[in-house]
């Protein structure tokens, strides 16, 4: 199969969130089955130069958007066997951030429109193209739109996938000028949403394969709670919703070769596991001791990831002989309180209110503990590797949380991790006394640590899923 897997940010080049890591790893999986695959990115500023130096020109077309014709120059690198083709325009794409900017309506109807007409720039025969999330929404509607006038595109298939519903992309009404669509897409049916344009409904309406990150998210996703009012768009296109569940780069996260980690180890031998709790006890100053049991964030500080049931426990929490380390950033009346509580219990939290990779790294590593009290979760993605480092994760039972995380069973000892159901921050902190006891019984912490790493959260699996889908859509059977 010849796949075209679009998005507005991708690992190594540009990450702000969990999209960058599917779109970095997820087409690695797809060439290594033998398919071909690029992946289509904006050439962002802040891509580091590393990755520019090496790229490729390979020429240019305009954009049509409303009066104005704007460039699109492309690049190209040849990234792990994965082509990546990057749009360039610096109007658009040379800013102070990638989102939350002014124009990001009309940035990213450029974008979509310029990744749409690359496929007839690069003349490729191609079987599926993937869209992701808002900002590639439009994605499938072009083609369907462009398929109108232009035989080329009438053979491809669209596939559309939804990281995260809170964000949509709507914007006014007077933008659909800006796409040179006709009026005839402005309806309930269509892009229309209130009284404007929401790019993700359209992605969900024009795609022809529909799918989210994990099952329990697909079904939730149903439900107005969870639908952020795109619910009923949703059930309507509920016959070609299917859920996959992200994996992780297996070469990136392995505690027994990550280069990141100053002791590596292994399910076999979790010596070194240890080692790597007072490396990071040392890094952040605190008490250094091993058998303190430490939990560990690495988290954007944002009200879905649950912070607020934090919140109200922390003071009792603090009572407990524990360590918390929290690294990340968002927004600042979750950074104050955290740098609030950091002086509060000096020798019990380190607040670290930045993103390092390599600290994140030693974090997974050395943490006895993973939290994730999240109040919504389409996959998550640090409980997996969380369990990969045989770090184990305390989530709350929604999304992928709940697909991924098995919650310990005292009776029979299995489980890889610990759940709680309701968002309630009593139930966390009962769950984090439980994994508290858990840790005074070495011998069954550690069959649980084991079975955490060595249950198969690669790649593997999930992109066979794609692939079924994706041979199913181009037969015709959604
Ligand atoms: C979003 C979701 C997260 C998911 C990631 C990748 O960031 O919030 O749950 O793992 O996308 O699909």
């Amino acid at each position: 199969m010849n796949i075209f897997y679009m998005t507005s940010e991708a690992s190594p080049f540009i990450k702000t969130g969990g999209l960058a890591d599917v779109s970095g790893s997820l087409p690695k999986e797809f060439k290594k089955k033998g398919h071909e695959i690029s992946v289509v990115l904006p050439l962002y500023g802040q891509i580091p130069f590393e990755y520019k130096e090496q790229m490729e020109y390979l020429g240019y077309y305009f954009v049509d958007l409303d009066w104005r014709r704007q460039y699109a120059g492309v690049f190209k690198i040849n990234y792990d066997g994965v082509n990546f083709y990057f749009i360039d325009n610096e109007f658009y794409f040379k800013r102070q951030s990638l989102y939350g900017q002014g124009d990001d309506g009309e940035r990213f109807i450029f974008y979509s429109k310029a990744c749409v007409q690359l496929l007839r720039f690069l003349d490729v025969k191609l079987d599926i193209v993937n869209a992701n999330d808002w900002h590639t929404g439009l994605v499938p509607l072009y083609i369907k739109d462009f398929a109108r006038g232009d035989d080329f595109y009438s053979k491809i298939k669209t596939a559309y996938t939804i990281h995260n519903i809170k964000y949509q992309g709507i914007f006014p009404k007077d933008i659909m000028s800006i796409t040179g669509l006709s009026m005839d897409y402005y309806n309930e049916d269509g892009l229309k949403y209130y009284d404007g344009i929401n790019m993700m409904k359209a992605g969900i309406v024009y795609c022809d394969l529909l799918t989210t990150v994990s099952k329990t998210y697909a079904n939730e996703i149903t439900y107005p709670y969870f639908g952020e009012g795109l619910d009923g768009i949703i059930r309507k296109n509920k016959h070609k919703l299917v859920g996959i569940i992200n994996g992780i780069d297996y070469d990136k996260y392995n505690p027994k070769k990550d280069p990141l980690i100053p002791y590596n180890y292994s399910a076999d031998d979790l010596t070194s596991k240890a080692k790597n709790k007072t490396d990071i006890q040392k890094l952040f100053n605190l008490p250094v001791n091993e058998n303190i049991p430490m939990f560990a964030m690495v988290t954007r500080l944002v009200d879905l990831k649950g912070i607020d049931l934090l919140d109200f426990i922390i003071s009792e929490l603090m009572e407990e002989d524990i360590q918390l380390v929290i690294l990340g950033t968002g927004d600042r009346r979750y950074e104050d309180m955290l740098r609030f509580y950091e002086r509060c219990f000096p020798n019990k939290l380190a607040a670290r209110i930045y993103f390092d990779e390599a600290q994140s790294h030693k974090i997974y590593a050395g943490a006895d503990f993973y939290l994730m009290p999240s109040i919504a979760e389409p996959c998550g993605i640090s409980q997996l590797i969380a369990m990969r480092y045989g770090t184990l994760p305390i989530v709350r039972e929604t999304g992928g949380l709940r697909d991924t995380v098995e919650p310990y069973n005292k009776y029979t000892k299995e489980g890889t991790g610990f759940s709680f159901s309701n968002i309630n921050a009593h139930e966390l902190l009962f769950t984090i006394k439980d994994a508290i006891n858990l840790y005074r019984n070495k011998e069954d912490l550690d069959t649980l640590i084991k079975s955490a790493m060595t249950r198969d959260f690669s790649w593997d699996v999930s992109c066979d899923e794609y692939l079924e889908n994706y041979k199913k859509v181009l037969k015709n059977k959604f």
